[in-house]
């Protein structure tokens, strides 16, 4: 399994920064990349960040992942709650025996109906809500520990 890990970001989430700062805060994309590759070299990971709002994009890098053996940080944003296509490509990569942690920089079970079920928890190694931009770290960590077990 790779050293290298990517962090993907799913629908809106370029738009961190000026979109419902008092749930998403106020730091920005660029700052998310920067703190994860921070947090990644501390970890002995090469970490990669990635954004699309393109579902298919998505699912091209879940089917990559598994091709290359990479772990996975997956911020899915709205296609959490709807997306059975991303849920299918999230499965083979934990299917492949690779960690794929889900985060959500909000509590989405705190919010609207809709987002209080998730369909990439149930593939997930593991899923972590309402950290902020810290939770990355968590996974980030998360993913450390695994590729040590
Ligand atoms: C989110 C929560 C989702 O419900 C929402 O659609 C997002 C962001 C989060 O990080 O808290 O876009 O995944």
């Amino acid at each position: 399994m790779s050293r290298k890990v990517i962090v993907v970001n799913g629908p809106n989430l370029g738009r961190l920064g000026v979109r419902e700062p008092d749930v998403y805060g106020h730091q920005d994309l660029e700052t998310l990349r920067r703190d994860c590759t921070a947090w990644g070299e501390e970890l002995g990971l090469e970490v990669e960040v990635r954004q699309t709002d393109d579902e298919a994009e998505m699912i091209g890098w879940m089917h990559r992942a598994v091709d290359e053996q990479t772990p996975v940080v997956m911020n899915p944003a709205a296609f959490t709650h709807y997306s059975y296509g991303l849920s299918d490509a999230a499965h083979m990569v934990t299917d492949a025996g690779l960690p794929l942690m889900e985060v959500h920089i909000s509590n989405p079970s705190a919010r609207d109906a809709f987002r209080k079920y998730s369909v990439i928890s149930p593939v997930a190694t593991g899923t972590i809500t309402g950290m902020g931009f810290y939770g990355y770290r968590l996974a980030l960590e998360a993913v450390a520990h695994l590729l040590e077990a």
